[in-house]
């Protein structure tokens, strides 16, 4: 799978995103060969830089961030494609300037008229560059050659936000030409949960309510909000990664087979789950916010969220967000899902675990098993990946103990091949016209009709709990799975 001739136009070449993900995975591919020759990257913004000021911009990112050796034959390649645009985003004249550079490209370099424009900027101005887009008749590329547009989240910060967000790409953009980035879709840990459970016959029968007791999908980590207060404050951890990554995690794991592993077929069976959602009647009782306090971690001593440079001191903003969900279908009736995430929790671990009720009968004698928990999968999607079982074996002795072992499977003792990093693959689908990794505008929309309601209810409630920096999250947390007699798993 190697890319055609094509460009790539980045706006918001500035921000953190552009730096750290999207400009060190385009060399990685290049590194990697799966760039066509002429590849050309332009940059857009309102800097006062020229090419090569800009070209220096992308090879500092490159040599902090990109996980590839660096390559001098590949630099000289590549950097010889890039250009830059300085303007704002609502400047005429540099729109006008964008739609001649890439018209050079397509003589100079055979970019053949295809063009990604990778929209790395606040969602507020996404309708104004898509008009510019148009406009400047930078859409439609004709019959012979594609013009997609890539976005990344915040979509919105509610249902009606995001459906107008919609509606303002909708009114450029055909359907099938916007990527909405959700890049735990692009992390091999996560479509592998498809390889799982869809190409085997070890899991799928027992996984149903007949067997399984609940899900817990917790994504937890151990930074705090860095510098990115002025995108943080006001957003909270339940709009930052549960209304994605966490609800998109949650609908793998739960959906039917799909027809195909076509965008649609996948789409579609990600959606009927969405719908399927239903929220707890009481959400006081089954959702749990909160924000860190200071406290300690790995070794070092920090400050609590409210002391955080760039933090209003009277936000009510979570960093740990907890939510239990349900889902009204026959598959699952009865089986709790639990999503849970924090900053500056106890260390940095994505993982999905999926527990099973207890065997129906012990025939043993009850001091044998009184060690013994629940069965579990736990697909390990981050950093340590692979997936491990846990179940009851003997203990070694001249008497019948019972107790939980494990068996793991781990990508580093079974394949030699390495992980592309998420932004990488989903370039490269960009690039490829393949769309099944990326969601499209009805999930968006399912996934924040779950979650306002849980919004509209934090913000009635105002305080957060809080938590100390380096712990597991607040009591709350724990007091709501005590409640329905289970606990959180300590990963
Ligand atoms: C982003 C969130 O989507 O995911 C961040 O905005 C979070 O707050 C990040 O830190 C985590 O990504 P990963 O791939 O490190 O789990």
């Amino acid at each position: 799978r190697i890319a055609g001739p094509c460009s790539m136009v980045i706006f918001g070449v500035t921000g953190d995103l552009s730096r750290k993900k999207v400009m060190p995975a385009i060399y990685d591919l290049a590194n990697r060969g799966l760039l066509p020759p002429g590849f050309s990257l332009v940059g857009f913004a309102r800097r006062d830089w020229e090419d090569q000021d800009f070209a220096q911009v992308v090879r500092d990112a490159v040599e902090q961030h990109a996980r590839t050796e660096f390559r001098a034959e590949v630099w000289e390649q590549l950097s010889e494609g890039f250009r830059f645009v300085a303007g704002d985003f609502d400047d005429d004249v540099a729109f006008d300037q964008l739609r001649t550079t890439l018209g050079e490209l397509d003589r100079e370099r055979g970019t053949g008229g295809n063009h990604a424009f990778y929209l790395a900027i606040p969602p507020g101005l996404f309708a104004t560059v898509a008009h510019q887009l148009k406009e400047h008749s930078l859409v439609d590329g004709g019959e012979d050659a594609w013009r997609r547009v890539v976005v990344e989240k915040p979509f919105g910060h509610d249902l009606e936000s995001a459906q107008e967000l919609n509606r303002a790409l909708a009114e450029v953009f055909p359907s099938g030409s916007v990527f909405r980035i959700d890049h735990y879709l692009g992390k091999e840990t996560v479509q592998n949960i498809l390889a799982l459970r869809f190409a085997n016959n070890l899991f799928e029968p027992i996984w149903n309510a007949n067997y399984v007791d609940h899900v817990q999908i917790t994504m937890a980590e151990d930074i705090g909000i860095g510098g990115r207060a002025g995108y943080y404050d006001g957003i909270g951890a339940a709009r930052d990664v549960i209304q994605n990554h966490l609800l998109q995690l949650m609908a793998l794991v739960a959906m039917e087979e799909p027809t195909s592993f076509t965008a649609d077929g996948l789409r579609l069976e990600k959606e009927k789950v969405l719908a399927s959602v239903v929220l707890p009647r009481r959400l006081d009782l089954h959702t749990a916010r909160a924000q860190y306090a200071a406290g300690w971690q790995g070794g070092r001593e920090v400050v609590g969220f409210l002391e955080e440079e760039g933090i209003d001191p009277g936000s009510t903003t979570e960093t740990y967000a907890a939510v239990r969900l349900d889902v009204a279908n026959r598959r699952w009736a009865g089986v709790p899902f639990y999503l849970r995430t924090g900053k500056r929790l106890g260390r940095r671990v994505t993982e999905v675990a999926v527990v099973f009720k207890r065997a129906p009968h012990l025939p043993f004698a009850e001091t044998a098993t009184e060690e013994l928990t629940s069965n579990a999968i736990v697909i390990r999607i981050q950093p340590d990946e692979g997936v491990t079982m846990r179940f009851g074996s003997k203990v070694p002795g001249t008497h019948m103990e019972i107790r939980d072992v494990t068996m793991d499977f781990d990508y580093g003792d079974s394949f030699t091949e390495s992980s592309p990093e998420a932004y990488e693959r989903l370039i490269l689908d960009v690039l490829l016209g393949d769309p099944p990794l990326f969601p499209r505008h009805e999930e968006v929309e399912l996934s924040w009709q779950i979650l306002d309601p849980v919004l509209e209810h934090w913000a009635r409630r105002g305080t957060p709990d809080t938590y100390p920096a380096g712990t597991w999250g607040p009591a709350s947390a724990d007091e709501m799975l005590a409640r329905d007699g289970r606990q959180w798993r300590r990963p």
